[in-house]
């Protein structure tokens, strides 16, 4: 009976309309995506000359975005001439390199138009349907207006001196590194169109310094390339304000980039607009003194930033709330935390011990660092962040140099990697993450032995830069 209902026409007909329509849909999704993998975005530069692309005004205006969006960070390695690319990054399939971008024609981008120039920053598709891995920070890029464009290749193709120098394959296998699959990937995670300022008619909130601020942090800045919380596609999870994750703190390359929102503990909150500028301008300030990836985007582009925009992002990141869900009390500073209690007592403490004879000479014993020279521990964003990646990371390998006006600063963390054992590095971390009132997690000493191996550069495990 059963065997008779399986043959019935009606119920062949069914199964015929459904394989129909899969079929259909299988056709539909193969030419949207073929179509997505071939089409060639348009460009408002499209048949432009480029004959008044030369101007000294314009050529300024170029280097300076060309600061604003730390281009050199990373497509220079160090010691090389500035923009020949070769830095190795990592994506989640394999690496990849940064491209020589001088106007040398045949190994650079001497050969783009203007229209290809942007087609590249701001959509991620060099010439020749070539899809760029957002590596390259061209979702946040796609913000840029058109008038800092065409500033910018002004200023590559004029001011930048051209050096011939090949671009190194990067070791993604196959079939990931068929270039087309990223055109998906772009359609989903993209957004196309310039930043379109809010409504400066709402009092109070939205101005013009606002939106300036907005610009610069999404756009050329690219702030959230590290402190945004990114998807299972890597993908950044949010690219404005509009969504509370937007700055909310992100881990890459071993570090922990914290909330730049109003977060009391994990955030901006304690800080002042004018300790942000400050911060931003000098790589220090009473809370805290530039390190990890930070000192990238410092020495290479915030500390270049006028005035007036250095406060436009103050102003805008000020205007982020915090979660308090997510950061918990503010902190209390206990000052009177170790004077209370009789070394004998105190010295139990795992971690104490290595505290005082290894870290309080500069970070102090009440936790508090020497003016802006040593940073505070108690109250630190990194000390008080869930992810403890930054406290690791800094004490076993010390920080780069900040280097503030061509400065190099006088003070630096010093690398505890020889120094200290997993276990020694976990129970100080631990001690400082929960003394002076810090409520920062314990540090485990198998937290430790992992980023040890990772930022170890004779490991074959090493962290590289990844996107960011
Ligand atoms: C966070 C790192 C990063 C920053 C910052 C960055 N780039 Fe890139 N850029 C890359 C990577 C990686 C690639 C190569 C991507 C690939 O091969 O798919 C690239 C590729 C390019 C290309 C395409 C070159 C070619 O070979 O066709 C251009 C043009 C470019 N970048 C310009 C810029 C400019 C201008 C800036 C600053 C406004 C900038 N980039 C900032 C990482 C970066
Ligand atoms: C390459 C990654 C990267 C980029 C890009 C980046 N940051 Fe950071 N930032 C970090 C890391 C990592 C830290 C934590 C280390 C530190 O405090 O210096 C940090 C710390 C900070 C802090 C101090 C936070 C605190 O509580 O101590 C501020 C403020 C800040 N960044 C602002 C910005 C702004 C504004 C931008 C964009 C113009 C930006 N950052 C771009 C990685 C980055
Ligand atoms: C020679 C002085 C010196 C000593 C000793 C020292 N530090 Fe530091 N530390 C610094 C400086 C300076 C910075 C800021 C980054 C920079 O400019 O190098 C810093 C930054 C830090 C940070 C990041 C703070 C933040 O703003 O989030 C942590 C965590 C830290 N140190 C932990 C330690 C620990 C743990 C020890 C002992 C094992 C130690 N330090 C010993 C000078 C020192």
């Amino acid at each position: 009976m059963a065997k008779k209902r399986w043959f019935s026409k009606k119920r062949t007909l069914f199964l015929v309309v459904c394989l129909g329509v899969i079929l259909v849909a299988v056709i539909i999704a193969v030419a949207v995506a073929g179509w997505l993998a071939i089409r060639v975005p348009a460009s408002p530069f499209d048949g432009a000359a480029s004959a008044e692309t030369s101007s000294p005004k314009l050529i300024q205006r170029g280097e300076y975005v060309a600061r604003l969006g730390d281009c050199v960070a990373c497509h220079s390695i160090p010691n090389s001439r500035a923009f020949t690319g070769g830095l190795k990054m990592a994506t989640p399939l394999g690496s990849i390199y940064t491209t020589n971008i001088t106007p040398e024609r045949e190994t650079g981008i001497g050969a783009y138009s203007l229209a290809d120039f942007d087609r590249a920053l701001r959509h991620g598709v060099a010439p020749g349907r070539h899809r760029l891995y957002p590596a390259m920070p061209y979702p946040s890029f796609a913000k840029l207006s058109d008038d800092d464009v065409r500033a910018l290749y002004a200023y590559f193709m004029h001011a930048v001196p051209p050096v011939r120098q090949q671009n190194k394959p990067g070791n993604i296998s196959s079939p990931w590194n068929a270039r087309w699959l990223l055109a998906l990937w772009n359609a989903f995670f993209t957004p196309s169109g310039t930043y379109q300022p809010k409504d400066a008619a709402v009092p109070g909130r939205i101005s013009t310094l606002w939106n300036r601020g907005a610009y610069l942090v999404q756009g050329p800045g690219h702030c959230g390339g590290c402190h945004t919380p990114r998807g299972f596609a890597m993908h950044e999870l949010a690219l404005d304000e509009s969504d509370p994750r937007y700055l909310s703190g992100a881990l890459l390359d071993g570090w922990y980039a914290p909330s730049l929102r109003n977060d009391s503990n994990t955030g901006l909150g304690r800080w002042s607009e004018a300790e942000i500028i400050q911060f931003l301008k000098t790589g220090r300030n009473r809370h805290a003194v530039v390190f990890g990836s930070m000192t990238d985007a410092f020495n290479n582009s915030t500390q270049f930033m006028r005035d007036d925009d250095l406060k436009a992002i103050a102003h805008y990141l000020k205007s982020l709330p915090g979660d308090a869900e997510r950061d918990g009390e503010p902190l209390e500073y206990k000052a009177a935390w170790i004077a209370a209690m009789p070394p004998s007592e105190w010295l139990k403490i795992p971690g104490a011990q290595t505290f005082m004879t290894q870290c309080s000479a500069c970070h102090g014993q009440d936790g508090r660092g020497q003016s802006q020279w040593i940073p505070p521990l108690a109250g630190a964003a990194s000390s008080l962040a869930r992810e403890n990646a930054s406290s690791i990371n800094v004490t076993l390998n010390g920080s780069t140099r900040v280097v503030a006006d061509g400065i190099p600063s006088a003070y630096r963390m010093p690398a505890f990697r020889n120094q200290l054992s997993d276990q020694e590095i976990a129970d100080v971390l631990t001690f400082v993450r929960t003394s002076w009132g810090n409520e920062g997690c314990a540090v485990k000493a198998k937290d430790v032995r992992a980023l040890r191996e990772q930022t170890n550069p004779a490991s074959s495990n090493v962290i590289v830069l990844q996107m960011r």
